[in-house]
C-alpha cells in the first residue's frame, strides 16, 4: 500500500483565498486593511527568509505589513519599547516577534509583554491557558493548521488514538490540546518515554515534532494511519522530515517535506491575522 499525500501546499492556497475574501470584507467595513507587524532582531539568515515571506504573503492577502527590523545588539527594553507601540497602534492587529533572539534577551519577557489578543503566533500563556481550557483565543499557527489537515482527512476526530511526537510549546503541547478539544484519545511521546515504538503503533494518528531527521520509522507506523510530518531539518541531503520517507509504504496518508505542513504555517497566521482583527473590531 502506498499512502495518499496530503497536498499541505494546496490546502493552504485555499485558505489563503479564504482569507483574502475576509480581509477584504474586514476593509469594507472598517474602512482600514488589517494588519500584522512583524519583528525581526538581528540578521540571522533562516529567519531573514521567514520574516521576508511573512511580508509577502500579507501584502498578497490584502493585508497591510508592517516590518520591524533591529540590530542584533539591541536592548531588552528597546524591544519591549517596541511591542508596546505596537500594542498600543490600532492600524496593528497581529503581533509576531521572529524567534529566536538574541541570547541577551529574555524571550519569554518579550512574548508576555505582546497584547494576548494581538498575539497572532499563539505563544502568550494567557492563549496557551485558553487553549488549554477550551476559552476562545489564538492558536499557534503550526498545530493549527496540521488539525485543519487532520480534519479533511477525519471529519470525525473523536474517539481516535493520537499520538504527538514532541513537547515544545510551539508544536507539541498546543497540538495534545488541539487533539484533546476534538476528543481523541492522545498520548505525548518524549524524549523520556520508554517505548517509543508501543505507543506509536497504537496510533490512529501520529504527529511528529522532535527535529530529528528520519526519527519516526516505518514499522512503528499502524497500518493506515494518518502522519504528520512537522520535521523540517536542513541536511546535506536536503529538506527532510522527522519521518522515514518509508513509513509512506505502511501510512493511509501522509504529509510530505517540503510541501506538507510548512505551507500551512505562514497560511494560518494570516488566518490569524484576520480573525484578530476581526475580534478587535466586533
Ligand atoms: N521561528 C520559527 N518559527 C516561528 C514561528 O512560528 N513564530 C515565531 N515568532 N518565530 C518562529
Amino acid at each position: 500500500m502506498t499512502a495518499r499525500l496530503i497536498d499541505g501546499k494546496a490546502f493552504a492556497a485555499t485558505l489563503r483565498d479564504r482569507v483574502a475574501t475576509a480581509a477584504a470584507a474586514f476593509a469594507r467595513d472598517a474602512g482600514r486593511k488589517p494588519g500584522l507587524a512583524v519583528v525581526l532582531v538581528g540578521e540571522d539568515p533562516a529567519s531573514s527568509v521567514y520574516v521576508r515571506s511573512k511580508g509577502k504573503a500579507t501584502i498578497a492577502a490584502g493585508m497591510e505589513s508592517f516590518e520591524h527590523r533591529l540590530s542584533a545588539d539591541v536592548g531588552e527594553a528597546e524591544l519591549i519599547a517596541l511591542v508596546d507601540r505596537l500594542n498600543a497602534d490600532d492600524s496593528v492587529d497581529g503581533i509576531l516577534v521572529q524567534l529566536p533572539l538574541p541570547r541577551h534577551i529574555d524571550e519569554r519577557a518579550v512574548i508576555t509583554r505582546i497584547d494576548p489578543d494581538k498575539d497572532v503566533d499563539g505563544f502568550h500563556p494567557v492563549n496557551a491557558g485558553r487553549l488549554a481550557t477550551g476559552l476562545e483565543g489564538l492558536v499557534p499557527c503550526t498545530p493549527l493548521g496540521c488539525l485543519m489537515l487532520l480534519q479533511d482527512i477525519h471529519p470525525q476526530l473523536a474517539g481516535l488514538e493520537a499520538v504527538v511526537i514532541g513537547r515544545s510549546n510551539i508544536v507539541g503541547k498546543p497540538m495534545a490540546a488541539l487533539l484533546l478539544q476534538q476528543s481523541c484519545t492522545v498520548t505525548t511521546v518524549h524524549s523520556r518515554t520508554r517505548d517509543v515504538m508501543g505507543h506509536v503503533r497504537r496510533a490512529d494518528i501520529v504527529v511528529a515534532a522532535v527535529g530529528i531527521p528520519g526519527f519516526v520509522q516505518p514499522e512503528w507506523i499502524k497500518p493506515g494511519a494518518t502522519v504528520i510530518d512537522v520535521g523540517i531539518n536542513r541536511t546535506d541531503a536536503g529538506l527532510v522530515g522527522d519521518v522515514d520517507p518509508g513509513a509512506a509504504e505502511v501510512a493511509g496518508a501522509i504529509t510530505p517535506v517540503p510541501g506538507g505542513v510548512g505551507p500551512m504555517t505562514i497560511a494560518v497566521l494570516m488566518r490569524n491575522t484576520v480573525v484578530a482583527a476581526a475580534r478587535r473590531a466586533g
